[in-house]
């Protein structure tokens, strides 16, 4: 007999299906069980009445066991869902031990167990909206134009601060994880001109905040002869893409986690802009003091970021608090073409990106001010020996965006098994 998910039962008013699952909820009475069966589709209760094939087991199988069964489907406006499937025969797959999560559980406990929560509804909901999350990032990519290419994962130099490089042992050879695509990336766009990749980045995070993986999903690309203004607007097309058709396909499910459809709603171009010089005189008075030079502190961020409804950009951030390869600024040479995009409420940088310094002279210079060995870049300044072009790109954190669709409150329960300072288990 051909299997039905929950979610369709719906269709299946009053015909007999089979049903494939794990035991979610269950309870038993002398002469009946009630299971509230789980697929990846929904929930659904099912009754198991004495006189059904595999009653018995049906009384014995604890929660999480897995179980096909068939049976009748009854409209039941109760039931969540709003099915019932009186049951005919009850088939246990595989009995559970007792489950070691429970209900009002530490976070500690729910992470250490992690290969068991990910069953969660929560979760569940997460990792769809996560799921779309990806595919609309390749489809705006792919539809605008890019290709997808690959980079390194274990490479010789840093792209960003090198304080979170996680080391290798690569033959006897020092190497590292990769921080970012980008550096291989501008490479690749004097080949393919407009280039994109979705890819694991790693950052030896030491602290411990609601925003920071050791592991994330970077997604990032790079075009050349694009511009600082043209990279904004790329930007602010592929987040409201996304939104627009994660919101579509998953409403009901970022509603139960909390999400803010209605919000959700307006994110269309353009989004708001503010230089640093302005975000530090909106914080004058507000936050704890900055200088300029300065990060910004999460504080600091969400203080700016009460304002909006939307995501933002804070642009022309001076040029000893970004990398060495942002272009310099034209009109204000103490500040580069960069732009970091800030999510609305409690979620931070979603984004960070810039044009590319293409005077092979400047980026030499930053590495010396930044204390950097140029030796390991020499393959890096030779894309500016051969043919350099005005070129520009960006990276968003994949976690960092479906933390925010969803309301998260921390970027680990968007990756199904985060990498922190604290935990690499399991
Ligand atoms: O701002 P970042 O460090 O920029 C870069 O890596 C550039 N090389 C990207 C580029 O231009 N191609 O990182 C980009 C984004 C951040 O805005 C944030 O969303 C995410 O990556 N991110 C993290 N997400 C989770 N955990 C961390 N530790 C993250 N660090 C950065
Ligand atoms: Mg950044």
């Amino acid at each position: 007999m051909e299997r039905t998910h929950i979610a369709d039962l719906g269709k299946s008013e009053g015909k007999h299906v089979m049903l494939r699952g794990w035991i979610h909820r269950t309870r038993s009475q002398k002469s009946m069980s009630f299971v509230v069966l789980r697929d990846s589709s929904g929930i659904a209760q099912c009754v198991v009445k004495e006189g059904a094939k595999g009653f018995g087991d049906a009384q014995k199988a604890l929660v999480e066991s897995s179980v096909e069964l068939e049976g009748a489907v009854r409209k039941d406006e109760r039931a969540p869902g709003g099915f019932e499937v009186q049951v005919s025969d009850f088939r246990v797959i595989g009995f559970a031990e007792d489950f070691p999560i429970k209900e009002q559980q530490s976070p500690e406990l729910l992470l250490d167990n992690r290969h068991l929560w990910i069953r969660s509804q929560r979760l569940t909901k997460i990792f769809k909206v996560r799921s779309s999350v990806l595919g609309a990032i390749h489809q705006f990519f792919r539809d605008s134009g890019f290709y997808e290419i690959q980079s390194p994962s274990i490479t010789k130099m840093a792209c960003e601060e090198g304080s979170t490089l996680f080391e290798v042992k690569y033959f006897g050879e020092k190497a590292y994880l990769t921080q970012s695509w980008q550096l291989h990336a501008e490479a690749m766009a004097s080949a393919l001109e407009k280039i994109y990749c979705i890819a694991p980045s790693f950052r030896a995070e030491k602290s411990r905040t609601r925003h920071h993986l050791a592991e994330y999903w970077h997604a990032e690309a790079e075009a050349a002869w694009m511009t600082h203004d043209e990279s904004l607007k790329l930007q602010e097309e592929m987040v409201s893409h996304v939104v627009q058709t994660v919101l579509k396909k998953h409403r009901k499910e970022i509603e139960d986690l909390g999400g803010n459809a209605g919000q959700l709603e307006k994110v269309k171009p353009p989004f708001g802009r503010m230089t640093y010089k302005e975000a530090l005189a909106r914080l004058e008075g507000k936050a704890a003091p900055v200088k300029w030079g300065d990060d910004l502190t999460d504080l600091q961020t969400r203080e700016l970021a009460k304002d909006f409804d939307r995501p933002f950009f804070i642009v022309n951030w001076p040029k000893e608090a970004k990398p060495f390869y942002m272009l310099e600024n034209p009109r204000d040479p103490k500040t580069v073409m960069n732009a970091d995009l800030i999510a609305p409420g409690e979620f931070g940088e979603l984004i960070g990106g810039s044009a590319r310094e293409t005077d092979l002279k400047k980026i030499l210079e930053n590495l010396g001010r930044m204390g950097i060995d140029p030796k390991n870049y020499e393959w890096y300044l030779d894309v500016r020996r051969f043919g350099s072009v005005p070129h520009a790109g960006f990276g968003m954190g994949v976690e960092r965006l479906t933390m925010w669709i969803c309301n998260a409150d921390h970027v680990r329960d968007c990756i199904a098994f985060p990498r922190t300072i604290n935990r690499v288990y399991p």
